[in-house]
Parts: C-alpha cells; structure tokens; sequence
C-alpha cells in the first residue's frame, strides 16, 4: 500500500471520529457526550458492526456491551492480539479521545484483509463501552469485565438520574448476557495494543507526531460528602450557620496546595454540588469528587492520606458531618517492556525517534495489564488539549501511527510464537 492510500485511510478513521461527534453517535447535538449503555452509544455499535464486518471481521457484543471484532490467524482460534480502546465520552468531550484507538485498530485489520494476510494469531478489535466513568461513579467497568475483574457490585452503581447499572443493562437496545461472561481467559490473549491520543503537549513541544508509553498513573477517585444544616440564606446570621459551602471550598484549596507540593502529584475536584442547589438555600450538603493521580501508588496514597487528614479537620472545626467514600483505586500500570521495546522498533522503522512518554490519563491498558502484556502508542494531538471539544489530531500523524501499528504485528509476527522453552 502506498503512504497515499495509507494518508486515506487514516483520514478515514479520523472521519467517522468525526461522524461520531454528533447526533445520533452524540448523546446532544450541541456537544458531544456518549455514555455507556445509551441510545448513542447503543448506535455508535452498529456503525461499529457494519465497518469491522468490511474489514473481514467477524463481531459480537460482549455481555459488558463491548464490540468485538476478530480476524482470525492463519489456524482458526488462535490466541488474539487485542486493539482496543474506548468510545464513550466524557461530557462536552473530544472527538479522539478513545474513538481514533478503535478507528485505527479497524484500519490495521482492513489492511491486512486488502492485502489478504492471515498471521500466526487472530487480531481483535474492541470498543470499550466505558472507560471514562462518565455515567456512573466507577470508571472502566469495560476493560475490567473482559480482564475478569467484574465486580458484581457494580450494577448497584447509580447515574445522575438514579438509574442503576443493572436497569440501564436490561434498558440496552443489545440483549446483554451476564456482565461476568465478557472476561477473557490468559490462554487466548496474547497481547493488548492501544493507540491514543497524548491528551498532553509533550508529543507537539518536541515535534514529534507519535511516542511510546512506558507507565500509565496510579489513580484513585473519592467521593466526599459534607454534612450540615440547611437553612435560610436571607434570615441565619452567619457566625450561627452550619454550612458546608466554605467547608469544601477550604478542602478543594488544601487539595490544590498539597498536590502542588509534589511535582509528580496532581489532584482534580472535577464535580462539585450543594444540596439542594438553591441560591437561598445554604445548603444542608455538599458533595465533591477527588481525584488523584501519581507516578506510584505509595506518592498518591502519601498525598491522599494528608488530603484527608485536612478535610476532616476543617469538618470537625466547622461541626459538619464528614464521608469519604473510595470509588476507585487503580495502581500504577507500567507496559510490558518486551512489547515496549517492539513497539519502539516499529515507531523507529516509520522514520520517528522514539520518544518515550509517562501517562497521566488512565487508559483502558492499565485494566488489560491484569490479564496480558500491554503496549501503547500515543498520538500528538494539539496543544495536548483533550476532555474539551477542541481535540484536534493531524491525519498524518493518525496515518504514521497507523504505520506502526502494522509494523508492531509485523515484528510480533515474527517473534510468534515464542520459542519454547527446552524440556528439562
Ligand atoms: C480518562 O480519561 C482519565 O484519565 O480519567
Ligand atoms: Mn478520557
Ligand atoms: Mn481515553
């Protein structure tokens, strides 16, 4: 294929994550938000079907309502190379960010179908129905089913609109078998490869249209809840309220300052609400998120230890009621370095030096990490601006990107399967 058609293609896959920027693929037709197990995420797996069945794939929803599609190896059931990433959004969100990873995977399957190739494994493409948490409170209910950490627990989970997990499963317009039934076994999966957009400026500062990622973030998400006394804004003198108003804006300022004390910590209070919402109401509760990223478990949980130490005093000075409640903690996730140093030999062989990144965002990678070496590769995107509508990727760096990808199954290819070892 030559670097024109390659140019096309990749502009194809850059255009249908442009198609799905909007209605029906868009939960609004003034921004673009596509949450999990909705009418649009529900239609963004038809057009899924429809371009993974041209691309000689055979697909199925998972009971987690993921989209898979399989291109099977030269021997029919052979373990898989998994692309995948997500295409739920979050609110007001990219067109890129998750969509261009699963466009891409696509793409790499139609070429090897044009060039009537079968490999030593099957290659399968995933869509993740969530990855960025956007509906409900836990993030990556996807990638966990399929690496067997489903949790039960989860349908219980509940929307901004009270609806559960578990109703919005049956509500689905896919019938989904058990939630459980999506994970996936070691034996049949060989490797995960995820192409994603930087969703930072590293890539664009050096030039550079693509990177490789070494580690992906320890994240947790709290949800905090404090507790007071609603009242009357016109009539409660303010040395006699209870409000937890100023409670949480001291707690939101200790959050920022002991972040900032670590180069390598960062702490966000993305969503913020009072109970219940009036402006002459003070309000009887206040509720907020916290979420904190580091390049180790023991610097987050060193930050959060102190974070919480802060709130419940600032609660306790104030005589305000406090919960803190954990609604996830993912590790740390360093890729496979074998996998890593594959993926360099194939960003190489395109004509790009190898830049090596960290990853602060969480990706579904670092849930694949449990079950399989993971590799990823991330994509410059501009002003590294990302969870914002402003997303912009270059087609040439998506058509580079997709060049490596192939290149990486080339070397994979190659190198599979792995000798085995000699009987002792
Ligand atoms: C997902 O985008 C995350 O990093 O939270
Ligand atoms: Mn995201
Ligand atoms: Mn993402």
């Amino acid at each position: 294929m030559t670097t024109a058609d390659r140019h096309a293609r990749c502009a194809r896959a850059v255009a249908r994550c442009d198609a799905f920027g909007a209605p029906p693929y868009s939960e609004r037709g003034d921004q673009l938000v596509r949450r999990y197990l909705t009418g649009a995420h529900a239609a963004s797996l038809e057009a899924l079907r429809g371009w993974m069945g041209e691309a000689g794939m055979s697909v199925r929803c998972d009971g987690a309502a993921n989209l898979i599609g399989r291109y099977e190896g030269v021997v029919a059931g052979a373990p898989a190379l998994i692309i995948g990433s997500h295409i739920d959004t979050v609110r007001n969100g990219g067109r890129y960010d998750g969509a261009l990873g699963v466009m891409l995977g696509i793409d790499c399957v139609q070429a090897l179908k044009d060039s009537g190739r079968r490999l030593p494994f099957a290659v399968e493409v995933i869509a993740f129905g969530d990855e960025e948490g956007s509906r409900f409170p836990s993030s990556m209910t996807c990638s966990r089913a399929v690496a067997g950490r489903w949790d039960p627990s989860a349908l219980q989970m509940r929307d901004a609109e009270g609806v559960t997990l578990a109703d919005a499963r049956t509500a689905f317009a896919e019938p989904l078998a058990g939630a459980e039934t999506a994970a996936r076994t070691p034996d049949e999966i060989l490797a995960y490869l995820e192409a994603h957009i930087e969703q930072g400026p590293v890539l664009e500062a050096e030039d550079l249209p693509i990177g490789v990622v070494t580690t992906i973030a320890a994240q947790k998400r709290l949800a905090v809840r404090i507790g007071g006394v609603a009242g009357h804004a016109g009539t409660t003198p303010m040395a006699l309220r209870r409000d937890p108003g100023p409670a949480a804006a001291e707690a939101i300022l200790a959050i920022e300052r002991i972040c900032g004390e670590s180069e390598a910590v960062v702490g966000t209070v993305g969503r913020i609400a009072g109970q219940p919402g009036a402006a002459n109401v003070i309000p009887g509760a206040v509720e907020f998120s916290i979420d904190v990223r580091a390049p180790t478990s023991a610097a987050r949980d060193h930050a959060l230890a102190r974070i919480e130490e802060e709130i419940q005093a600032i609660a306790a000075r104030r005589g305000l009621t406090l919960s803190i409640a954990l609604l996830q903690d993912l590790p740390e996730s360093p890729c496979d370095p074998g996998l890593t140093a594959m993926l360099e030999d194939a960003v190489r062989a395109v004509g790009v030096a190898p830049r090596r990144l960290f990853s602060g965002a969480g990706h579904d990678a670092m849930v694949m990490a449990e079950l399989c070496p993971t590799a990823m590769l991330f994509i410059r995107c501009k002003g590294g601006i990302s969870h914002n509508p402003a997303e912009s990727v270059d087609i040439a760096d998506a058509a580079l990107a997709a060049r490596a990808m192939l290149g990486f199954i080339d070397i994979l290819a190659e190198t599979w399967p792995a000798p085995a070892s000699p009987a002792a």
